[in-house]
């Protein structure tokens, strides 16, 4: 069923049926989802982090069918959004970070700055090319793609940023020891998807999994324990984070469809609440939080985003108490 239900949404027709997916903000549908509370004794921490919305606002579900699966509905303010996207595309990719570029085909310089020499580009196909290829990054214990495994000597720093952010959110959780060791950034150009996979890589499998999505909006395949059973279709928007926890840490999953909305995310970002003054000034790169807000230095971002996904995937990898893998 999962596979079916996959092509399905990822065939090429022009618009896909959304009647069977799962969207958050339709009031229609309140039986397929609950409410799940926050530990809210967090507010504190979450002021410490620039680019969030106040936790009491934050409305978070946890999906029925599959318990431990829940999705905070974005929490990011619109500088939050900015500023993760311009980490994901201009940051994240540079060494000692792992990217997909295939040295057959793209040359150092490349590999090792992509977002810089992508605006070098001269040529439009070149640049299209070149925005196209990066499909992934990689730090904190490296994913190896081809064995699956995770080595002690494959391993980066871990972004300050990224860190703390992920532990504001297992906290207000209510998971209090989650430790983020591993990440894959994955770029979805509009056409792209990932197929259905269980990510059982990490030696702690219970630790839940932390997802964050930007940009464009994302049908998201939930299933079981085997591909036979038929997976729930959510709506992932940008800025939505979801927890894949407790007995779903280990279902099936998939992104069939990357959907290309027309929503204009170059917003005044003076009618929105600074947010900048409150927080940790050292959690984030606060010279990156100011020129997100300039729309010259923001347009290259946003065109990015206007035909593309990216999504912040977070493991623990490491069980309590243990120090090394091998
Ligand atoms: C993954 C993954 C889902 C997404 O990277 O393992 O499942 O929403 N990503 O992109
Ligand atoms: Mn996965």
């Amino acid at each position: 069923m999962f596979k079916l239900i996959f092509k399905q949404y990822k065939a090429k027709s022009s618009s896909p049926d959304l009647n069977d997916v799962l969207n958050f903000d339709d009031p229609l549908r309140n039986d397929r989802i609950t409410a799940h509370r926050l530990n809210t004794c967090h507010e504190e921490n979450i002021r410490s982090i620039p680019g969030l919305k106040s936790s009491s606002t934050w409305q978070c579900y946890e999906l029925r069918d599959h318990p431990g699966i829940l999705v905070i509905r974005n929490p990011f303010t619109e500088r939050g959004l900015r500023y993760w996207i311009a980490r994901c595309l201009r940051d994240y990719p540079r060494p000692p970070n792992i990217v997909n570029l295939n040295e057959r085909l793209f040359d150092e310089t490349v590999r090792s700055d992509w977002w810089k020499q992508l605006h070098r580009c001269q040529h439009k196909d070149d640049f299209q090319r070149t925005k196209v290829a990066m499909r992934w990054t990689t730090f904190g214990y490296h994913h190896d793609w081809d064995t699956k495994h995770y080595d002690d000597h494959m391993h980066s720093p871990f972004p300050e940023d990224l860190s703390l952010l992920c532990r504001l959110f297992s906290s207000t959780m209510g998971y209090e020891d989650f430790k983020p060791e591993a990440a894959i950034v994955n770029y979805y150009p509009v056409g792209s998807s990932l197929s259905g996979h269980v990510d059982y890589s990490e030696p702690n499998q219970s630790a839940p999994l932390f997802s964050f999505s930007f940009g464009q909006s994302a049908i998201f395949l939930i299933g079981g324990r085997s591909l036979e059973e038929t997976p729930t279709a959510l709506l992932l928007q940008s800025g939505d984070v979801l927890i894949m926890s407790g007995e779903s840490r280990l279902c099936y999953h998939a992104v069939p469809r990357i959907l290309k909305d027309h929503k204009t995310v170059n917003c005044d970002l003076s009618k929105e609440f600074d947010d900048s003054c409150g927080g940790d000034l050292n959690a984030l790169d606060m010279d990156l939080f100011e020129h997100v807000g300039n729309l010259s230095f923001w347009q290259p971002f946003s065109d990015y985003i206007v035909d593309s996904r990216i999504n912040i995937n977070v493991r623990q990898v490491l069980k309590p108490g243990q120090l090394l893998l091998n």
